[in-house]
């Protein structure tokens, strides 16, 4: 893996929609945006039970302060898309100034060959538009070469979705959150596990983020679908801008146990005297 020097340190999204991790991360003071997406708005859903959508969205983009939220479209045409992304927009974003819509990069069901552009014709439609779209679903980096193409402000590769399959694929047992080596698998047969050239999530925002800077598009790869605190850490040193994470990764990043080990013999050595001088 190597290394790439930036400028700008990466940006620490929260994978969610719960109003309560939000808060949370954002009193912290280390969250520099918010995504979601149709599943975490149903898990948002059941645990507060909300019966006013737009007044919790609302809550959701005035605690992220300023900072991009990205929501989801829920239709697939092309028409539809650019229908309810306009209206979310008009709707959310005079709240903040912070909506991004999130759009997939190829909203069509596997046999439906005529409308495999719409994704890519909405990306170019709304960005035209000043509107800033999160390109979502990303497993290619051609994909993700067309999102920035078209104009999307960010591009999501799913890490730990790529994991997934690389490993599905090989039958390889796992379970969610484990951590799957970012320089790849080897296979029983020699040669590494891989989907099309990409040997594990990391190395597909690895792809995403060498196209990008190599052709000076204006689109942040934004690493997504991580699972565990080590992807974190492969995000930042291949060079993607921001890596969304869900609330118990970013809770998990401070955690080591000699950390806990080192505090208990510090708090145990504490001399009155020393104490004393800053009480
Ligand atoms: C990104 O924007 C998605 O909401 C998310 O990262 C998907 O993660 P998952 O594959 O763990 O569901």
């Amino acid at each position: 893996m190597t290394a790439i020097k930036k400028v700008v340190r990466m940006k620490i999204f929260i994978d969610s929609a719960d109003i309560d991790e939000i808060k949370k991360a954002f009193e912290w003071g280390i969250c520099d945006g918010v995504t979601t997406n149709p599943s975490l708005i149903k898990k948002a859903a059941a645990k507060h039970n909300i019966s006013d959508m737009k007044e919790y969205i609302t809550k959701i983009l005035q605690t992220a302060k300023g900072t991009p939220v990205s929501l989801e479209v829920t239709e697939i045409s092309y028409e539809g898309m650019l229908r309810q992304a306009k209206k979310l927009f008009s709707m959310f974003n005079p709240v903040a100034n912070n909506v991004y819509i999130k759009i997939p990069v190829n909203p069509a069901f596997k046999d439906e060959d005529n409308t495999h552009f719409d994704g890519i014709r909405v990306i170019r439609e709304l960005s035209k538009e000043n509107i800033p779209v999160n390109c979502t679903l990303i497993f290619t980096p051609e994909q993700a070469m067309l999102a920035a193409k078209a104009g999307a402000k960010f591009v999501s590769p799913f890490a730990g979705r790529i994991d997934d399959s690389i490993r599905d694929n090989a039958e390889i047992e796992y379970k969610k959150d484990d951590y799957f080596p970012a320089e790849g698998w080897e296979a029983e047969e020699g040669g590494m596990l891989d989907d099309n050239g990409i040997v594990s999530g990391i190395d597909l925002v690895g792809q995403c983020t060498d196209i990008i800077q190599q052709y000076g598009y204006e689109t942040e790869v934004l690493a997504a679908s991580l699972r565990n605190t080590r992807q974190v850490r492969e995000s930042a040193l291949i060079g993607a801008d921001i890596a969304t994470l869900p609330f118990g990764v970013i809770k998990q990043m401070l955690k080591h146990f000699k950390t806990y080990e080192g505090m208990d013999k510090f708090t145990k050595d504490i001399v009155p005297e020393y104490a004393e001088l800053a009480k």
